[in-house]
């Protein structure tokens, strides 16, 4: 199939155009480069600069190459971020999408496959969370994204894009070739793993009065390779989805304090950590219910041991140690 990615130089998004490409498909990435590499890009897929939100500029790419679904990563996606600024989350996450739905329907790009997140649930009542739990955002991001996923049902209904929204848990690990460099990096696992190298003083821990085992976050860590696998079987299934929401998590939860663990056994070398306060926005527990994606697009994830999720982060840091260097 012809897919534009958009966001496909960043890093859930290069390391899906990357699968894509292998499983046979045609690739367009379309991305401003704002977050993202030009280094990211996978050889085999066509590149073009630009934003989103240049609606005219987009539906000219879509007919260009004949595009018949649209993979959308390019978001803003920093939970801390968005406590702090809500108007970029709406800006760019709610009128993206607005712009490219808008794009799309003159022309034949009748699918979409979009990035949503864990953070549409807020703090949940239950864990494992399933989709069909209250979606109650507790920070902006969250918010931006509950509204995506609402947007698409109205333009499913009214205009036929066919739409699968992926409820992301906590992406990490690395293809031998893509990886997450961002800058500035906010995530657990590539600050633990610049800490555990000495690049920063310190890996801060964000709160250990949780109501958590150990007092510290839980989250479901979930390799990059088994999202990607897991669009490529939503494009592939999506003529005859009887579901649209699918929670893509390990359903194992894991504290702030294992993931330093893990990043110490696979380093073989200590982290040093300092207590930090809480930080806003934060929900103490997501750990996914992945049931639906499991039975319904027969995702099974390959790579759920958390070491071998680190690990796979560790390598590609090892082989590139100054990222895409760009
Ligand atoms: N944390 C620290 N110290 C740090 C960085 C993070 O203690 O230096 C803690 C956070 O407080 C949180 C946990 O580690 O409890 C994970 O934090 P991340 O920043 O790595 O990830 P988030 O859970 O905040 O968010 C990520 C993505 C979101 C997505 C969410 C879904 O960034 O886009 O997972 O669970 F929505």
């Amino acid at each position: 199939m012809r897919v534009l990615v958009s966001g496909g130089a960043g890093y859930i998004g290069s390391v899906t155009a990357e699968v894509l490409l292998k499983s046979g498909h045609e690739v367009v990435v379309l991305d401003n480069l704002s977050r993202g590499h030009r280094a990211a890009v996978p050889t085999g897929a066509t590149f073009a600069e630009g934003d989103v939100r240049r609606q005219d500029a987009v539906r000219q790419l879509l007919e260009d190459h004949r595009i018949e679904c649209v993979m959308h990563f390019s978001a803003s996606s920093l939970v801390g971020e968005s406590m702090v600024d809500p108007g970029e989350y709406f800006g760019n996450n709610v009128v993206g999408v607005a712009r490219l739905l808008e794009a799309m329907r003159h022309t034949g790009a009748d699918r979409f496959i979009f990035s949503s997140t864990a953070a549409t649930y807020g703090e949940p009542d239950e864990v494992p969370i399933r989709e069909d739990s209250p979606v109650r955002p507790t920070n902006p991001y969250g918010e931006s994204k509950a509204i995506c996923e609402r947007m698409l049902q109205w333009y499913e209904s009214i205009h036929g894009i066919r739409f699968a929204a992926l409820r992301y848990f906590n992406a990490a690990g690395a293809s031998e070739e893509h990886g997450e460099d961002h800058e500035p990096e906010t995530h657990l696992i590539p600050l633990a793993l610049r800490a555990v190298s000495g690049e920063i003083v310190e890996l801060q821990i964000f709160g250990r009065d949780y109501p958590t085992p150990d007092g510290t976050c839980v989250r479901d860590y979930i390799h990059v390779l088994d999202l990607a696998d897991a669009h490529i079987l939503a494009l592939e299934r999506l003529g005859d989805l009887g579901e649209r929401f699918f929670n893509l998590g390990n359903g194992a939860g894991y504290s702030v304090l294992d993931v330093v663990q893990a990043v110490e056994r696979v380093a073989g070398k200590p982290v040093p950590v300092k207590d930090a306060p809480r930080r806003p926005g934060d929900p103490a527990r997501l750990v996914a219910s992945a049931d639906r994606a499991r039975t319904v697009l027969g995702w099974n994830p390959q790579r759920a041991e958390l070491d071998r999720i680190v690990g796979d982060a560790w390598a590609w840091k090892t082989r590139f140690p100054n990222g895409y260097a760009d």
